[in-house]
């Protein structure tokens, strides 16, 4: 097919890709900050990350038609008629998230979401500062250490996930012969 008959569709929004790119960025410096003991730094780049998760909450019930978990979350069936397509190597494509990319969303947010909430539980009963403050002053030395294990845990997950996200993007963009981190940093898909 020639570049003449190829058209671009507008797939996400300038907030779906300012919220991804910050999120990484947001996130590598959580752990480089976590690394080397920049203790201050870490837990504002971590508040960072709960705004970005609210707003993209958010941006999920009001968005553009792909931002919208609407469009996204499918039935577990659905994801496993995908999966199974994609194993014989002809899934159906999608212009959003496909179904198991878009419980990947809501895995990778939940993660984050854990490692936001018992960032800022470890705050409050660590360094003795936060909006929790108040409220958990009085938490016991054995809860704030489960606190920092859930804490760990759910970083390990994440990178699971990672893992997971970055093989999807890439088994995905092959099956589809599109590139799908380019329509992540554009906002466009090409029709073909
Ligand atoms: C170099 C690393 C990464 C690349 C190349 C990448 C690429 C992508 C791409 C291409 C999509 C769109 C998938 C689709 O078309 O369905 C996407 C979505 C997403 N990625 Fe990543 N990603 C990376 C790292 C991360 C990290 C570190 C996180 C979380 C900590 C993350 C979280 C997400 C989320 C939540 C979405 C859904 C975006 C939304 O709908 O708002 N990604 N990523």
């Amino acid at each position: 097919m020639s570049e003449s008959s190829t058209k671009q569709i507008k797939v996400w929004d300038g907030l779906v890709r300012g919220f991804h790119w910050l999120m990484l960025l947001s996130f590598v410096g959580a752990y480089i900050t976590s690394q080397s003991g920049m203790q201050q730094t870490h837990i504002l780049i971590g508040y960072f990350i709960c705004l970005l998760l609210i707003i993209r909450t958010v941006w999920g019930f009001i968005g553009s038609k792909h931002a919208r978990f609407s469009d996204f979350v499918a039935l577990p069936s659905h994801v496993w008629a995908y999966l199974q397509a994609s194993f014989r190597n002809s899934p159906p494509h999608y212009f959003g998230h496909n179904p198991a990319g878009g419980w990947m969303v809501l895995a990778l947010m939940g993660a984050l979401l854990l490692m936001s909430v018992s960032g800022v539980i470890l705050v409050s009963v660590i360094e003795f500062e936060g909006p929790l403050l108040n409220l958990l002053s009085g938490m016991s030395d054995q809860w704030a250490y489960r606190y920092e294990e859930l804490h760990e845990v759910a970083l390990n997950i994440l990178w699971l996930l990672i893992a997971g996200h970055l093989v999807g993007v890439v088994v995905a963009s092959i099956q589809h012969k599109e590139n799908l981190l380019r329509a992540m940093v554009s906002g466009y898909k090409i029709i073909k």
